[in-house]
């Protein structure tokens, strides 16, 4: 089963927005039997949207500690509480604009699982960069004092930084060939890492300027199994295609 998770970034900018984007999403998805579609809004339309059969929901981000006096954070507990299943953790816009650190995102991986949420690591190189050695450093540090167990509940999300659509990318999507190699390679440093049985199951999702035209491209492979969705989740009509389309696919 694919699972997409949309990204809504700092979007939409009222409550009512959010709640018919997501109520465009979940009927959508609910005719659908062979996807997983986690939606991750801004914290605060989270009380408003409320996870049903095959469309949960996620935070963008979350503080390292639990709780406690921390200005402005939110805790792993309290996504819980508002019904989230899932966290991404490490995307580039807060490794760039927020200055996460590999430390910070291995810091709010444990508060993640801590929490008992599953959380979407991402890893991506900029523009210019050896996609090797960064890919690598991110995971090694990131995945620092991670058990096997807790591996199994953490996706890792590869998300070239120049691919995306908006904001750090260039909007020149990755293409499907490079998103398998980078997808092999993360399994490569898993399998150093874990081993080869365990490095094999775990879920990979690709990121970076996806939509309906080019989503089928990067799942007809057997190592993507789900995707990363920014832009593309903000438009209803472009969404619902898309979903269409990965369901289609059977995987
Ligand atoms: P995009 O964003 O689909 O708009 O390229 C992906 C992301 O940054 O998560």
């Amino acid at each position: 089963m694919a699972f997409i998770i949309a990204n809504w970034k700092m979007n939409p900018q009222k409550a009512s927005e959010a709640k018919a984007l997501f109520e465009a999403v979940s009927s959508a998805a609910k005719r659908l039997n062979n996807i997983e579609v986690a939606v991750c809004p801004p914290f605060c339309f989270l009380p408003f949207l409320k996870p049903k059969k095959n469309i949960l929901t996620g935070g963008q981000d979350l503080f390292w500690e639990l709780q406690g006096a921390y200005t402005g954070e939110i805790s792993g507990k309290m996504l819980k509480d508002l019904e989230c299943d899932y966290v991404i953790i490490g995307h580039s816009e807060r490794r760039l604009n927020a200055g996460e650190t590999n430390e910070i995102i291995n810091a709010k991986l444990q508060a993640a699982l801590k929490s008992d949420l599953k959380p979407i690591l991402c890893v991506g190189e900029k523009q210019g960069e050896e996609l090797g050695p960064v890919i690598a450093g991110q995971l090694e540090a990131g995945l620092k004092n991670i058990s096997k167990n807790q591996l199994r509940d953490i996706a890792i999300a590869y998300e070239p930084i120049w691919a995306i659509s908006s904001g750090l990318g260039t909007g020149n999507p990755c293409k499907p060939d490079e998103a398998l190699s980078a997808a092999l390679f993360i399994r490569k440093i898993l399998t150093n890492l874990y081993g080869r049985y365990l490095a094999e199951k775990i879920k990979i999702a690709y990121g970076g300027s996806v939509d309906a035209s080019n989503v089928g491209s990067y799942l007809q492979n057997n190592q993507i199994g789900g995707l990363l969705v920014g832009g593309a989740s903000l438009d209803a009509d472009e969404f619902r295609k898309l979903l269409e389309k990965v369901n289609d696919l059977q995987i």
